[in-house]
Order: structure tokens, then C-alpha cells, then sequence
């Protein structure tokens, strides 16, 4: 059975993973910048000064991208190429290169998807309190408008925010991601907060400003809990644990999605979060619920659970000898049909699956090729799971493999490798993976194949 028609197979990076040039061209700094430059915060202290130079390299990634037969590419654009303090004066070489990238792209037959924030927040507003100060919010929807002044005469796919789970969580609560702080709880709420008003104002920037008809979503995380079997009460239980908020942290779907989507912070949220929830002015939930036109989820893997006396989700422990990725995530490819699931029935837009991937142990084999069976068949199941979703009804429009090539994979540095292309990092030389070749035929095939 193939896909849907007119299915987008696609592959994602983002800025600050694979560009490089840090100072080029009056770049300003991120805050990635300063956390890989101090001393103890990546592995073995790598930054991604050069990383994979895609800066200098862009035309040629986009030959890779055109031979594999992408039908689009999920970039995101480094805040400080365009405004290098954040706010104020415009870079333009900064815009010239996004739109060169785009030109070039759509030239190529390969549709820009552009996602407007994933993590490389500004260094100079983080010292006038980045998150948690509330003008965040409307820095970011300035930004906005200047990306959408002069992209979106050629750009119709956007997404706001990568990740708000993960950037808040692990660079704000736990500090190993940047900006490394260990704020309490409601601190971290209270930068989430100003980071949904910033999804709700960054949308109204760019439905005014855009200038061909703006299809608008934005990407979190989706944190997805399963079934170990059918019956209905593991439904149940699977469905509740995936949909609300169980526990007193940000690792949940409902805290981002119900303001953005519903125009709410969840119920069960609210209660769990007690004193540590934020305020909330009059108009806040206004501006951050606008319409959206598809919801994007990455999704990596879930957990089983079951459902306990009480009906409530229990984990299922794995079995011993669960495969698991080099990054020692568990592999799990029922996670693919129901997280894009539950969230369907639950927000009712259509989907995208706008990061899938694993990291694998690979190298150049003495043939010069790199062999990567575990990508391969890791994206296998994952895609059968996926199309298994589409048959029953939920509305999946694409699917975007992470990554199209190894890159600077944060707080881990380049010690995981997630592309469908490698790269060697001390010569900048790609070589297409085995999985490269044969994700060019599923696409081809449309899924057909699988
Ligand atoms: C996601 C990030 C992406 C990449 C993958 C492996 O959490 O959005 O940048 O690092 O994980």
C-alpha cells in the first residue's frame, strides 16, 4: 500500500547543527555559542563553529537533497544571521543567504519548510533575561515579521518553535542543555509561558506580514505513551498518560498544546503545578491559541504502559534485551502510529512528523561506502507504523527523516550521528549512506515499497 497522495517525504536540520560560519558575514551570538565555549558543558568541549560548514557548503546540500529526491527540507533560521544583537539593526548578508537557500531549493524541485526558533535563542537578549523576561515574546514576533517580509513571497510552510519541551526542560530546569540554568519549576513555567506567547504573537507576525497564502504549525515534542495491548482499558490508560499532564515536570503534550490548540492550560496540569503556575494575563490565552493549519510532532520513540487497578497508565517494563539506538534509546516503532494518533483524535489537524531518526554507530567501510542496516530498517518499521496510522484515518501529511546529515548533535557534540548522509568532519566531505539510497527509493516508491 503506498502513502497518500501527494505525501511530502522530506528531511530535517537545523541552523545551528549544520551551518558553521559563526562569525560569518556578521553573525551575532546564540546562546549555544557561549554554552559550547564554556569549558565542560559538551562532549569533549565541541562546538559547531564549522560543524558541517553548510554555510559555505549550501549548494552542494542541495544537490544531495535533490539526488536523494527530497520533496522538502525543514530548516530553521538562526536568529542572530538576521538580527545578530537579537532586536535592532538587520543583518542583510544573513537574509541573503536564507534566501539564496531558498531560491536555490525550490529550483531543485525540494519545498522549504521553515521553522523560526529551534534553540539558538540570542546571547544578547538572554542577558536582558531571555525567557523569562515577557518581551521574548514580541523580540521573537519582530524577528518573525522581518523572516516573513522577506521569505514569504517564496516560503508557504512554517513552524514557530522546535521543541519548547526540550529547550525548557533540559536548557532551563535541568541545565544541560543552554543556556544551563536550574531554574525551580515555576520559573520554568513562567519561561514557558513567554514562550507560547511568543508562538501566539511569532503566528500573528507572520499571518500579517506573509505574502502568499502561510500554511503555520509548529513542532514539539510528542511524548508518546502506548498500549502494550489492545484492550481497551491499555487504550484508555495509554490514551489519558499521552493526552494529559501525570506528572510535576514539563515532559508532557497537553501543557503546550492545550493553550496553543484549545486556548487552555489543562486542568490536571493546573492542579499538579499547584503554586508554581504562572499568571496568566487578560488576552495571554488569546494571542497564544491562533489558527493553525497542521500540527507538527517529532517522535523518537514512547513507552509502553498498561492499564493499573485504577485504570491509570502503568510502564510495562521491556523486554530484557530491548533493542536500543547508539544513543541508548529504546526502539520503538508503535510510537509512530499512536502518538500521531492520539493526537489527531485529540487536536483534529492534520500532521506532520517533522523529526524521526537515530543515531547509529557509522563509519566508512574499507569499500568507501557506509553500510547503516539498523537506519534502514529503524526507519522500516517506523514508516509501516506510520502508514498503518494513515489507513486508519489519521490525517498524516509527511513525513521529515532526522537528519539529512550527521551534525552537531548538542549537549552530545558530534558524537551521534543521525544523518542519511555522513559527513566526515575534519574534511567537510559527504558520503550518502546505504539508507540514503534507500530512502530515495521509498520515496520514489512512495512508500509502496515498504
Ligand atoms: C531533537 C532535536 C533535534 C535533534 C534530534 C536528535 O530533540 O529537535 O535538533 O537534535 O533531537
Amino acid at each position: 500500500m503506498p502513502f497518500p497522495k501527494d505525501f511530502t517525504w522530506g528531511v530535517a536540520a537545523s541552523a545551528y547543527q549544520i551551518e558553521g560560519g559563526a562569525d560569518a558575514d556578521g553573525r551575532g551570538p546564540s546562546i549555544w555559542d557561549t554554552f559550547c565555549h564554556t569549558p565542560g558543558k559538551v562532549w569533549h568541549d565541541q562546538h559547531a563553529d564549522v560543524a558541517c560548514d553548510h554555510y559555505h557548503r549550501v549548494a552542494e546540500d542541495v544537490q544531495l537533497m535533490r539526488q536523494l529526491g527530497a520533496k522538502a527540507y525543514r530548516l530553521s533560521i538562526s536568529w542572530t544571521r538576521i538580527l545578530p544583537h537579537g532586536k535592532g539593526a538587520i543583518n542583510q548578508p544573513g537574509l541573503d543567504f536564507y534566501s539564496r537557500l531558498v531560491d536555490d531549493l525550490l529550483a531543485n524541485g525540494v519545498t522549504p519548510f521553515v521553522t523560526l526558533f529551534h534553540w539558538d535563542y540570542p546571547e544578547d537578549l538572554y542577558q536582558r533575561g531571555g525567557w523569562l523576561n515577557r518581551t521574548s515574546a514580541q523580540w521573537f514576533a519582530d524577528y518573525v515579521a522581518i523572516v516573513t517580509d522577506h521569505l514569504s513571497d517564496r516560503v508557504q510552510h512554517w513552524m514557530t518553535l522546535n521543541e519548547p519541551q526540550v529547550f525548557l526542560k533540559f536548557g532551563h530546569g535541568d541545565g544541560i542543555n543552554a543556556p544551563g540554568l536550574k531554574l525551580p519549576l515555576a520559573d520554568q513555567l513562567l519561561a514557558t509561558h513567554h514562550t507560547l506567547l511568543a508562538h501566539g504573537k511569532g503566528v500573528q507576525a507572520l499571518r500579517a506580514h506573509a505574502k502568499t497564502p502561510a500554511q503555520v504549525g509548529w513542532a514539539p515534542v510528542c511524548v508518546v505513551r502506548y498500549p502494550s495491548t489492545l484492550s481497551e482499558q491499555d487504550q484508555a490508560a495509554a490514551r489519558h498518560a499521552t493526552c494529559a499532564v501525570t506528572q510535576p515536570d514539563l515532559w508532557n503534550n497537553a501543557w503546550f498544546n492545550d493553550p496553543v490548540l484549545l486556548g487552555h492550560y489543562p486542568e490536571e496540569g493546573l492542579k499538579i503545578f499547584g503554586d508554581a503556575c504562572p499568571h496568566v494575563s487578560e488576552g495571554d490565552m488569546q494571542t497564544i491559541k491562533q489558527p493553525l493549519d497542521f500540527l507538527g510532532l517529532n517522535i523518537y520513540e514512547g513507552q509502553p504502559v498498561h492499564a493499573g487497578p485504577s485504570g491509570q497508565a502503568v510502564f510495562t517494563p521491556r523486554p530484557v534485551g530491548h533493542p536500543l539506538t547508539a544513543f541508548r534509546w529504546p526502539v520503538e516503532p508503535e510510537s509512530l502510529y499512536w502518538g500521531p494518533r492520539f493526537m489527531h483524535d485529540r487536536y483534529k489537524l492534520p500532521i506532520y512528523i517533522t523529526e524521526n531518526g537515530l543515531s547509529n554507530v557509522d563509519w566508512v567501510s574499507l569499500d568507501g561506502k557506509v553500510h547503516d542496516p539498523q537506519r534502514i530498517d529503524f526507519t522500516h518499521r517506523y514508516l509501516r507504523s506510520l502508514r498503518r496510522a494513515c489507513d486508519d484515518g489519521v490525517d498524516v501529511k509527511g513525513y521529515f527523516h532526522w537528519s539529512l546529515m550527521d551534525n552537531f548533535e548538542w549537549a552530545a557534540g558530534y558524537k551521534e550521528r543521525f544523518g542519511l548522509i555522513y559527513v566526515d568532519f575534519e574534511t567537510g566531505r559527504r558520503i550518502p549512506k546505504d539508507s540514503a539510497l534507500w530512502y530515495r527509493d521509498v520515496i520514489r516508491a512512495n512508500g509502496d515499497n515498504l
